[in-house]
């Protein structure tokens, strides 16, 4: 009885304490379509000079097509760490691993200074969070694009849709 009652008592505690604009919900786990990965890959004209991250990167999907198909560097970030285990794994299947490293993090923790492109396929409102991360640790150029969720007050430089998937493309300002 203890045992149900603790976390039960830890959870509401904790729901007590945290203002709701405090309170975060991760992404669940869904897949991008590869056709859509694709799509992803094109509007942010990625090539092999580009480092491009994943935050939340499921299966890692979009950073692997983008080392095999285009030779690019990547980073696959997942709180996860069965994503991450299952990344690392289809990494290693596709022969390009050695372009790409794994890190099992929250994405508000992780160090994405040196990404060229940030694929987003999080939740709105973890979009919406991430924007002053994202101005903060990023270079301006650095293009941003997300899968299903906008950013707000960001105006996207372009926007389509795909297989009823919509995307969205913004570039990182100068200060
Ligand atoms: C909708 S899936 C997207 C997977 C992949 N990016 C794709 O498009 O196919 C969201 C992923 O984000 C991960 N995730 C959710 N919240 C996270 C957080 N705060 N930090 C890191 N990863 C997170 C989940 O574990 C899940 O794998």
């Amino acid at each position: 009885m203890l045992r149900l009652a603790l976390p039960l008592f830890v959870a509401f505690a904790f729901a007590q304490t945290v203002p709701p604009e405090q309170m975060r919900i991760n992404a669940p786990y869904v897949t991008t379509p590869n056709i859509v990965v694709d799509a992803m890959l094109k509007l942010a004209n990625v090539k092999r000079s580009d480092v491009v991250y994943d935050l939340g990167c499921g299966d890692g999907r979009i950073v692997i097509a983008a080392a095999k198909k285009l030779g690019a560097h990547g980073v696959d970030i997942d709180i996860n760490p069965e994503r991450i285990a299952e990344a690392r794994t289809n990494a290693q299947s596709a022969n390009v691993a050695h372009l790409l490293r794994f890190e099992i993090n929250d994405v508000f923790d992780s160090d994405i200074h040196d990404a060229t492109v940030v694929v987003l396929y999080l939740l709105q409102d973890l979009n919406l969070r991430l924007r002053p991360k994202l101005l903060h640790d990023l270079k301006p150029g650095t293009r941003v694009i997300s899968h299903a969720f906008h950013m707000g007050s960001w105006k996207p430089e372009r926007e389509m849709i795909v297989e009823g998937n919509r995307l969205y493309l913004w570039t990182i300002p100068a200060p």
